[in-house]
């Protein structure tokens, strides 16, 4: 049976983890004190975990800008994605994504709307750092399964930071918990990097990830990882953490010695 939270994530991601809380809720802890999630993206576990107390994180600045505005303003958003519904159509959508509006509101749903209109929820932008996905196949702006409302006060309590996830994950205390959902970039990967705002995930860039986390298990956080289930990526936690291989469409959970078969990894510490 569908909840309403299943709904709230209100990005399309690239990497989002909305199949991992419909499958694999139960892997994900029932208790602790303040929750961490430092690779935000659509926020697809935050919404469905629901936590009381959140600090959200991720370095795409316009889409923490867009978190923070529907934390009060949300009406005033979706007011803003009325007129896009409306209006979309090719030209609309070229026109919204040259422009630049310098009103927050107006920013945030510039936002929503290309993520919902563009090709395949993609998010990309040139070395100028401007957003320059095509126009993809969607025609609705707002979805029946909407509720902003609903976001915007769980949203209320957390602390949004657009940051590295480093330092983030340095401010956990013990009890916390950290979900951590990098890009996948695996050891020897030159062609197929999945390039995120300027800045590419680089394998330097999964070691200091791991480095933080066995700094923030050794402070007593629970932790826990998704990242590819490939041979360095095992290599990387396996001296520290637990590893369990999810297959993503069965549903079924295994120990990492059957990988192969399994898509994704989770490392957890609890
Ligand atoms: C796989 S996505 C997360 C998807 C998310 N779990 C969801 O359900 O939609 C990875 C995210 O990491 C962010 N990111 C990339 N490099 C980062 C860094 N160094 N520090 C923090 N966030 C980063 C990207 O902007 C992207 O939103």
């Amino acid at each position: 049976m569908e909840t309403s939270s299943q709904h709230l994530p209100f990005l399309k991601w690239v990497g989002g983890k909305r199949w991992l809380t419909t499958t694999y809720a139960s892997l994900l802890p029932s208790s602790y004190k303040k929750y961490y999630e430092v690779f935000l993206g659509s926020g697809a576990v935050f919404f469905s975990m629901r936590p009381q107390q959140a600090t959200l994180s991720d370095i795409n600045e316009e889409l923490i800008e867009c978190y923070s505005v529907l934390q009060n303003e949300w009406q005033e958003v979706v007011d803003q994605l009325r007129g896009h519904h409306l209006k979309h159509s090719k030209d609309h959508y070229y026109k919204v994504r040259d422009s630049k509006p310098s009103s927050l509101v107006k920013r945030a749903a510039r936002f929503i709307y290309l993520n919902r209109t563009c090709w395949n929820g993609l998010y990309r932008v040139n070395l100028r750092g401007e957003f320059n996905v095509p126009i993809g196949t969607r025609e609705n702006v707002l979805l029946h399964t909407d509720n902003f409302e609903e976001l915007s006060l769980l949203l209320r309590n957390t602390e949004l930071l657009a940051a590295d996830f480093e330092a983030v994950i340095d401010r956990a205390n013990a009890g916390d918990f950290i979900f951590a959902d990098p890009p996948y970039t695996v050891r020897h990967n030159f062609n197929g990097f999945v390039k995120y705002n300027e800045k590419i995930f680089h394998w330097d860039d999964q070691i200091r990830l791991r480095d933080c986390l066995v700094r923030a298990s050794k402070r007593g956080c629970l932790v826990f990882l998704t990242n590819a289930n490939h041979q360095s990526v095992i290599e990387l936690y396996q001296n520290d953490f637990e590893l369990v291989s999810l297959e993503r469409n069965s549903g079924i959970a295994a120990n990492s010695r059957n990988r192969g078969m399994y898509e994704e990894l989770v490392v957890r510490n609890f």
